[in-house]
């Protein structure tokens, strides 16, 4: 049976194709869910793909992410990297593999963007590889599943 792979986006990500297109490219965060299912195919993974703005209810997901029902985690906390306590807590109660992944390349900008709370506590961390490192994340994942 295909393994299941939650993807979870923070916040302002739903705004991915026409936020700062510069710093995070043109596609869409629909534009990556469908490039992740394509990816998640071949790979004989199935993905349950999300985006919220709320900590409290990423945190909830995060909770929910347990065997038998999920195999493995990949998460964008975008700004919630920088600030949030819950979320990496949330992270280090759950034992599957998790992966951080970054768009932009975080310690190529602002220095407040150089520190995440999250990566201490994930498995790996995926930055600076656009809307790719999504993909990359899932070719990571299945190797540790
Ligand atoms: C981001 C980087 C964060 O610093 C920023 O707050 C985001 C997106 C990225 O994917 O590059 O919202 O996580």
């Amino acid at each position: 049976m295909a393994k299941k792979i939650l993807i979870l986006n923070g916040p302002n990500l739903n705004l991915l194709g026409s936020r700062q297109p510069d710093v995070y490219g043109s596609l869409t965060l629909d534009d990556i869910k469908a490039n992740c299912l394509e990816r998640a195919k071949k790979l004989d993974l199935e993905i349950d793909f999300r985006q919220s703005n709320h900590e409290g209810e990423l945190i909830s997901w995060i909770q929910q992410c347990q065997p038998p029902h999920f195999h493995g985690l990949v998460i964008n906390p975008a700004a919630y990297s920088h600030t949030s306590i819950g979320i990496p807590d949330a992270l280090s109660a759950m034992e599957l593999p998790k992966v951080e992944v970054h768009i932009s390349n975080i310690f190529a900008r602002e220095s407040f963007r150089h520190h995440s709370y999250v990566s201490p506590v994930a498995t790996g961390i995926i930055c600076g590889f656009g809307p790719a490192g999504y993909l990359l994340a899932l070719n990571a994942i299945v190797e540790l599943i």
